[in-house]
C-alpha cells in the first residue's frame, strides 16, 4: 500500500507540533523533514534540534540536502529519525555514509535532484532502504512536478529494486496517481496537504 508523507516544510513553525498531530490524524503514514542548508540547496530550514522536539508517533523520514551530511547523520539519529536521505550530489564518498546510516541501526535514503540520472545509483541499488526521486528542483515547496520523474521510477522497478520508492515535489491529486501507476511506495506532499481545507481528504485522495 502507498504511504503518504506529508512534508512539513508546508506547516506553520510556530505550531509544528500541532500541525504534525493535524496530518497524523488524518491518516499521514510518514512525517517528511526537510534540513537545508544554505549551500546545497538555495533556502534554511533547521537542523537535529528542531527534529528532536518533534513529538508525533509516526515514522520520522528526514530528507537532508545538505552539503557534508557525514558531519550531522548522527545528531540525527540521536534526535530521532526512522530514514534518513541523503543527496547522491552531496557525498563524494556515498558508500562511506550509506554505511553510517545503516550502522546506525535505521533506513538508508538516496535522493537524486532531477538532473541526475538514476543510473548513477545502480552501484548502490541492494544497499538503499529508499530511493527519493525529486520530481522538483530540491529547496522550495509550491513547485510544478517534473514529469521525468516516472522515468525514473520505472527504471528502478525494471531493474527490480524492491525498496521503498518516494517521490517528492509537486505532488498532487493528479501527478500522486501518476507516480503511484509507475511504482513509487511513498508520496511526498506540503503544499497540497498543508494548503487544503480538509487535510484527510487531501491524504485520502494520494492513496488514491
Ligand atoms: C523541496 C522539498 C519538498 C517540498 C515539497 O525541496 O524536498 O519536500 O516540501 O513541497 P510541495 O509538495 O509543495 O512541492
Ligand atoms: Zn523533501
Amino acid at each position: 500500500m502507498i504511504k503518504i508523507a506529508p512534508s512539513i516544510l508546508s506547516a506553520d513553525f510556530g505550531r509544528l507540533n500541532e500541525d504534525i498531530a493535524s496530518v497524523a490524524a488524518a491518516g499521514a503514514d510518514l512525517v517528511h523533514i526537510d534540513v537545508m542548508d544554505g549551500h546545497f540547496v538555495p533556502n534554511l530550514t533547521f537542523g537535529a534540534t528542531v527534529v528532536k522536539d518533534i513529538k508525533t508517533e509516526l515514522p520520522l523520514d528526514v530528507h537532508l540536502m545538505i552539503e557534508n551530511p557525514e558531519k550531522y547523520i548522527s545528531d540525527f539519529v540521536e534526535a530521532g529519525a526512522d530514514f534518513i536521505t541523503v543527496h547522491f550530489e552531496a557525498c563524494p564518498d556515498l558508500r562511506g555514509v550509506v554505511e553510517d546510516i545503516k550502522v546506525a541501526g535505521i533506513e538508508c535514503g538516496v535522493s537524486v535532484k532531477p538532473g541526475t540520472a538514476i543510473e548513477e545509483l545502480e552501484p548502490y541499488l541492494e544497499d538503499l532502504d529508499l530511493i527519493l526521486i525529486m520530481s522538483v528542483e530540491p529547496g522550495f515547496g509550491g513547485q510544478s512536478f517534473i514529469p521525468s520523474a516516472l522515468d525514473k521510477i520505472k527504471w528502478l522497478r525494471d531493474e527490480g529494486f524492491e525498496g521503498e520508492i518516494s517521490v517528492d515535489g509537486g505532488v498532487n491529486q493528479e501527478t500522486g496517481a501518476l507516480c503511484r501507476e509507475a511504482g513509487a511506495s511513498i508520496l511526498v506532499a506540503g503544499s497540497y496537504i498543508f494548503g487544503a481545507e480538509d487535510r484527510e481528504e487531501a491524504v485520502e485522495s494520494l492513496r488514491g
